[in-house]
């Protein structure tokens, strides 16, 4: 496509973006358990209202907007009263979780350095936090160091206190995590943060407009907020749970003394002196209005109903999933995030994944284990039976023609899982990506399972192997086939 040199008319350029859009997840019927968080048509409406009544505001220069920096501060204030936080907390409204969760990361590096000069820091979280704090560690000097899970997709505290040495900055842990859905033990983690004069980081990026509800349904929850001593700071996005407009997360610390080093002040730049308080320089302002709005127009009524809907609907979906031969469910998650996957070494979970895919479901597939994640809403209430049944036909399905595996994008995700050479996965994912975004974009959905995993094994094994023709057969080895 050429820059345009003729404007088009608003009604041509409407009705090519609505074309577009034909191929996309469909939220609005219920079968998208991931990406998008509505709480209804007319809440939606409200929120599209306030974001288009900001929509050329910029949250970068508080003085030029007050209004803007009036509902940030509004936002955290409310969200610190459902954490709850001490009076003295203070935080900002970013982007979303990632955003949350790199500025969580870069104020520990940075309070270290300032007040204890460390080096070359480190930070401990477990291995299924939020892969936006591997991302954090990459971007910022950081080593990450990973502690284990228990049996049960916790955190072990005492694998993370193991961890601890003079590099360590600060410890992060999830509540809940989103691949098992289920939250790290906080208060032990929060001893030992105290123990050793850490900073403990909360990433409840989905769990922060969620649990405090459930907790309020009278279901009993670990304690995981500002209530245990040694949290430091919580990340909660209000465009998951909060169900709120894309580009809003709040990061709350205790107090202004934490918050002090997440800030960036340059005082040399010929533009002036510069000060930010996050990551972005231009900050939209109409999702930080839609999530003012849409908080204050559930209250916390309309959070309660919404989250005894998703309940029963994640009721509904992991009973029915327990019902069906040959699927298992992963652990007793708390919140409204599930995740299952197969019971029998003969039915493979990712084909299942192609299959329920072709029904126009959407969801993510965990690779450990493989498994794969529904993020459970009120919506899903109208769609669990077909859901479920969907399931049940597609274990059949692969119970008549075991091929089915073999076909679709089962075996690219099954391998992927496998494969012990990471840096040959990643490889191949950076090749994918560059195909998506690369001058002559590829459709996503363009793929070639077989011909990927041939390049992979020819690549890791072949001047091992020597011989092209034993290929096929060590595909299919990675692949638990038998040749
Ligand atoms: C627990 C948790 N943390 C952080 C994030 C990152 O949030 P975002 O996608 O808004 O950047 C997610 C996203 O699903 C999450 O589930």
């Amino acid at each position: 496509m050429r820059f345009p040199e003729q404007p088009t008319d608003a009604d041509t350029l409407l009705a090519r973006l609505e074309a577009l859009r034909d191929d996309d997840a469909d939220w609005r019927a219920g079968r998208c358990f991931a990406l998008v968080y509505s709480a209804g048509e007319a809440h939606d409406a409200l929120l599209r209202r306030a974001h288009q009544a900001l929509f050329s505001e910029n949250g970068l220069n508080p003085m030029a907007f007050r209004s803007v920096r009036h509902m940030e501060s509004d936002l955290v204030r409310m969200t610190a009263d459902l954490l709850h936080a001490p009076p003295e907390a203070a935080g900002t409204v970013t982007s979303g979780g990632t955003e949350s969760l790199l500025l969580a990361v870069l104020t520990q590096r940075n309070a270290a350095q300032a007040r204890r000069r460390v080096k070359r820091p480190e930070i401990i979280a477990p291995t299924s936090i939020h892969v936006a704090v591997e991302k954090a560690a990459h971007l910022f000097g950081v080593r990450l160091r990973l502690a284990p899970l228990r049996a049960d997709h916790t955190v072990d505290p005492e694998a993370v206190r193991r961890l601890i040495n003079r590099r360590t900055v600060g410890l992060l842990a999830s509540a809940p995590q989103y691949p098992h859905g289920v939250i790290d033990p906080i208060e032990a983690l929060g001893r030992i943060a105290q123990a050793h004069g850490l900073p403990l980081h909360v990433d409840a990026c989905i769990g922060g407009f969620m649990l405090p509800f459930i907790e309020a349904l009278g279901h009993p929850l670990p304690r995981w907020d500002f209530r245990v001593p040694g949290v430091t700071s919580i990340s909660a996005d209000l465009h998951k749970y909060g169900y709120t407009a894309k580009g809003a997360s709040v990061l709350l610390w205790q107090d202004t003394d934490w918050l002090r080093h997440q800030f960036f002040v340059s005082t040399e730049w010929p533009g002036g002196i510069y000060a930010s308080p996050s990551l972005p320089g231009t900050r939209p302002a109409g999702p930080i209005a839609a999530a003012w709005a849409g908080v204050q127009a559930l209250g916390r009524e309309g959070y309660l109903d919404l989250m005894r809907d998703a309940l029963e609907a994640r009721d509904r979906i992991r009973d029915g999933l327990r019902g069906i031969e040959g699927i298992r469910v992963l652990g007793d998650p708390p919140g409204t995030l599930l995740a299952f996957t197969t019971s029998e070494r003969s039915l493979d979970i990712y084909a299942l994944a192609d299959l329920l895919q072709a029904r126009g479901w959407h969801f993510d597939r965990n690779q450990s284990p493989r498994s794969l994640h529904l993020t459970v809403m009120a919506v899903h209430r109208r769609t669990a039976g077909e859901f479920l049944s969907d399931v049940a036909d597609g274990v059949e399905r692969l119970r008549r023609d075991p091929s089915v595996r073999s076909s679709g994008t089962a075996p690219m995700y099954g391998m992927m899982a496998r494969l012990p050479a990471r840096g040959f996965v990643r490889g191949a994912v950076l090749d994918a990506m560059v195909g998506m975004y690369g001058p002559e974009p590829r459709d996503p959905m363009d793929s070639e399972p077989q011909g990927w995993m041939d390049r992979a094994v020819q690549k890791l094994g072949g001047p091992l192997l020597g011989a092209a023709d034993r290929v096929g057969e060590v595909r299919d080895r990675l692949l638990g086939r038998t040749p």
